[in-house]
């Protein structure tokens, strides 16, 4: 983990209640257990004299252009980390380039997101009530929402990411909904198990925005989910948060690119905490690398700037990692860069 990220992390916990921490940290690794995000398998074996004295981020996704393929993963509830919440991160998002996926227990309201940050992607689960989730989506639209991340790994929450039994969830569920908390069933937000690939692809067609489906860690259904309409797929464990001893992203990437070949695009995300984590990423084939938790980490310990700090330390750590891996832009990542252990 790069330093700045470590120092961050401590100051976090130093600011946030037992309760909020515990919240940011949770996963279902066993006591004692530390299986670790993978990335580390990864050995780098560098180009020497490719003139890599100015080094491109330079990325697209969904036919957009990025100025870094570092994205902001969503994470819900953010008010509880800073009372600038998820305007801090945007703010952030826009200062470092680095594009927010907003979740939809976003704590904050979408107009305050879009000023502060014109365009970003939203996340969003297929809740029980198909009405609200496209209300919430049309409403992100509205607000420089330009495409769509539908979370697919979470058809009940686990009990580990339960917040504090239920404190705050009403509320974040529907900030964005334009409905009293009291006057709808809590069942109605909850995300709906029977919801199936269709339903993404119907949601997208009618809102018209493009979407990616993130928690695919298999082949055939990162190829399911492009042949129902998906634009691509980001390989997510949702942190490690939800399935016991879920496979690490990092151990899925390589043949979620290859599955696809040509026909989407992969993102990933998962426990990339330096420049060479999200270097390995980039040369297994993914288009962005997302980061989740150090982000939290910045945003409790000191605001948008906090974020920033995050996100600028990653970006400056890749480019560097980049120039002594001998490698001038992205798309030139590629995985005759890296041997596994
Ligand atoms: C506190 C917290 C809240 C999260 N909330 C969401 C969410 O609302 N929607 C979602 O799709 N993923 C959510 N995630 C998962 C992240 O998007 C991401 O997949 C994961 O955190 C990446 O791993 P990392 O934290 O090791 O970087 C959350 C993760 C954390 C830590």
């Amino acid at each position: 983990m790069l330093a700045a990220i470590a120092e961050l992390r401590r100051q976090a916990q130093a600011a946030l209640s037992p309760q909020v921490w515990e919240f940011c940290e949770a996963s279902t690794d066993e006591p004692g257990e530390d299986r670790g995000p993978g990335w580390a398998r990864y050995r780098v074996l560098p180009h020497v004299l490719r003139d890599v004295e100015s080094v491109n981020l330079d990325v697209d996704a969904f036919g957009l252009p990025l100025a870094t393929p570092l994205v902001i993963s969503p994470t819900g509830y953010q008010t509880f980390f800073h009372s600038e919440g998820e305007v801090a991160t945007a703010a952030a998002a826009r200062a470092t380039g680095a594009v927010m996926v907003v979740s939809a227990r976003s704590t904050s309201r979408f107009e305050a997101i879009g000023a502060a940050c014109p365009e970003w992607w939203l996340q969003v689960y297929l809740m029980r009530d198909k009405v609200l989730t496209q209300h919430l989506v049309e409403r992100a639209k509205a607000f420089g929402a330009n495409a769509l991340v539908i979370t697919g790994d979470t058809p009940y929450l686990a009990s580990q990411t339960r917040f504090a039994a239920g404190l705050g969830t009403m509320t974040a569920h529907t900030v964005n909904l334009d409905v009293d908390a009291a006057a709808i069933d809590a069942g109605a937000t909850a995300q709906d198990p029977s919801a199936t690939i269709d339903d993404a692809a119907r949601l997208a067609d009618e809102v018209g925005l493009p979407f990616v489906v993130k928690g695919v860690l298999r082949g055939d259904d990162a190829r399911g989910c492009i042949a129902a309409g998906a634009r691509g797929v980001v390989v997510s464990n949702h942190g490690r948060r939800q399935l016991s001893r879920v496979a690490a992203t990092a151990d899925c990437l390589a043949a979620v690119v290859e599955a696809v070949g040509g026909s989407g695009e992969v993102h990933v995300d998962g426990g990339i905490r330096s420049g060479v984590d999200a270097l390995t990423a980039l040369a297994l084939g993914a288009r962005t690398v997302g980061i989740g938790r150090p982000v939290l980490w910045g945003l409790a310990a000191n605001g948008g700037a906090g974020v920033s700090e995050v996100m600028t330390a990653l970006i400056d750590d890749l480019r560097a990692t980049m120039a002594r891996a001998g490698v001038q832009q992205v798309v030139d990542l590629t995985p005759d860069l890296l041997h596994s252990l």
